[in-house]
């Protein structure tokens, strides 16, 4: 075989496996009506290549591991806690540091100190947990991306960009002191893991404090962000990741982080700020939520971890790696014409269900029936991020309609080879050949929150 192109490899070998299961189409099918056709309920055991999610599910280095074994586990002052602070400090930039059990812990936190009831929250398309936790304090969410992220085929670049005239709009009609700050989140989760220019944060910062308004970043996944930054923003291919994710950072006035991604763990979470108001604030609410400041809800072996995670996150070659095996992955549906989101994104390849499934209306939760028959068809777990996920207007009670209907295959960390996503494909391929014989479904049970994870469906 001959390479048009230098090749890429990961910057690790495997030292220990875990054997993967096969099931009968027979036994998926079963499983997933027990399972009321949503993904999030069925048992792992009956799963055969987990792309669920990539939060948690990352594999840990024999340097994480060893740092466990020195966890300090005192209740108060551990020294796993002051290593965590001084890596955070070094790698993000921010002042105060403070763990939490996971992201949303950091964002209950947050939303508690900075939301007075009535204001409105801006921020760039939305995350379930964090616009719950906004909407639990007494906010409201307001949606200022930019248009090309709603759409599934535009190759712009930063497609997690704000648009400053929506933005700016927003803060002349509502008037600055009532929008309690912007969330940004980078990359964008809900719209394919679709990254943020530099120029655009620097720009949402420079209007934000203009006008007196916080920005808190939503560093969650801030390094592919960092990544993309480098590959494709003019003036930043010599800079390295980390001093672009502290640029980036710096631009912000507090953070929110679930390092069950970026950071290679399987637990924790972060809330990070430079104002000393805003930390006290934190520190009263978070004994009463996760635990002292100094182990917010973890074990002094999970700081460990999370630290020496954080180090190896943000090495050029462990990123670049990361990023390009989800890129792998999604060239070889794109080649095949699966319609996708484009450009790829970080974290996972998204199947555009309303172009796959282009029969179903989108109240029969085309999205849900895909990931389900994607699990009954071969065994692999994506999950929805569409119509369910979205959940209702608490104004209204109606479902939002979100422009994207997306199946999410997300790629977990230093997992996964090349060849599982070589028969993740092959599946997918198969099905859209014979994609016209797919039902809808219709929703039997509905949570009051976050629904996605726990509603249950029937086939139409
Ligand atoms: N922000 C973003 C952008 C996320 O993707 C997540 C979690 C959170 C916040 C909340 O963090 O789960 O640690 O409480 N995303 C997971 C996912 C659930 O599968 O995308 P958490």
């Amino acid at each position: 075989m001959a390479f048009d192109k230098k090749p890429w490899a990961e910057p690790y070998r495997i030292k220990v496996v875990e054997p993967l299961k096969t099931t009968t189409r027979e036994h998926r099918l079963a499983a997933i009506r027990n399972a009321g056709w949503n993904t999030f309920l069925l048992h792992a055991d009956d799963v055969y290549i987990d792309l669920l999610t990539d939060s948690g599910t990352n594999a840990m280095s024999d340097g994480q591991w060893s740092r466990m074994m020195v966890g300090d586990e005192a209740y108060a002052g551990s020294r796993s806690f002051y290593r965590l602070e001084e890596v955070c400090r070094k790698y993000y930039g921010y002042r105060y540091i403070m763990p939490t059990h996971q992201g949303r812990g950091a964002e209950n936190l947050l939303s508690k100190c900075m939301i007075r009831p009535g204001q409105y929250v801006a921020g760039n398309m939305y995350f379930t947990t964090t616009r719950q936790h906004q909407e639990l304090a007494g906010g409201t969410f307001v949606d200022v991306i930019i248009d090309e992220a709603n759409n599934s085929f535009s190759d712009y670049p930063f497609k997690g960009n704000i648009d400053l005239g929506k933005y700016e709009r927003l803060i002349h009609e509502k008037g600055a002191e009532n929008i309690a700050y912007i969330t940004v989140g980078a990359p964008v989760n809900m719209a394919g893991g679709q990254p943020v220019s530099m120029e655009n944060m620097r720009a949402v910062s420079e209007l934000s404090h203009r006008h007196g308004i916080k920005v808190v970043l939503d560093a969650t996944r801030n390094i592919e962000n960092a990544y993309f930054i480098q590959q494709r923003e003019a003036g930043y291919a010599d800079k390295s990741i980390e001093e672009i994710n502290r640029e980036f950072c710096s631009y912000s006035d507090a953070a929110t982080v679930s390092a069950k991604k970026d950071l290679y763990v399987n637990i924790g979470g972060l809330v990070m700020c430079n104002d000393s108001e805003l930390y006290d604030k934190l520190r009263s609410l978070v004994v009463v939520y996760e635990g002292m400041p100094t182990y917010g809800g973890l074990a002094g072996r999970d700081m460990e971890a999370m630290a020496e995670g954080l180090i190896e996150a943000v090495q050029d070659d462990m990123i670049a790696s990361r990023v390009r095996q989800v890129e792998y992955f999604g060239n070889l549906l794109h080649e095949a014409g699966i319609p996708i989101v484009t450009p790829i994104g970080g974290h996972g390849v998204f199947l555009d269900a309303k172009r796959f499934y282009d029969h179903l209306p989108q109240n029969e939760f085309p999205a849900q029936k895909l990931a389900g028959d994607l699990y009954v068809e071969s065994g692999v777990r994506g999950m929805e991020r569409g119509i369910v996920s979205a959940g209702r207007n608490k104004q209204t009670g109606d479902h939002y309609y979100p422009e994207l209907e997306l199946v999410r295959l997300t790629v977990p960390r230093r997992v996964y080879t090349q060849a599982h996503f070589d028969v993740a494909a092959y599946y997918i391929i198969e099905m859209y050949n014979n994609r016209h014989n797919a039902h809808g479904l219709r929703m039997v049970y509905e949570p009051e929150f976050l629904r996605f994870f726990q509603a249950r469906f029937e086939e139409i």
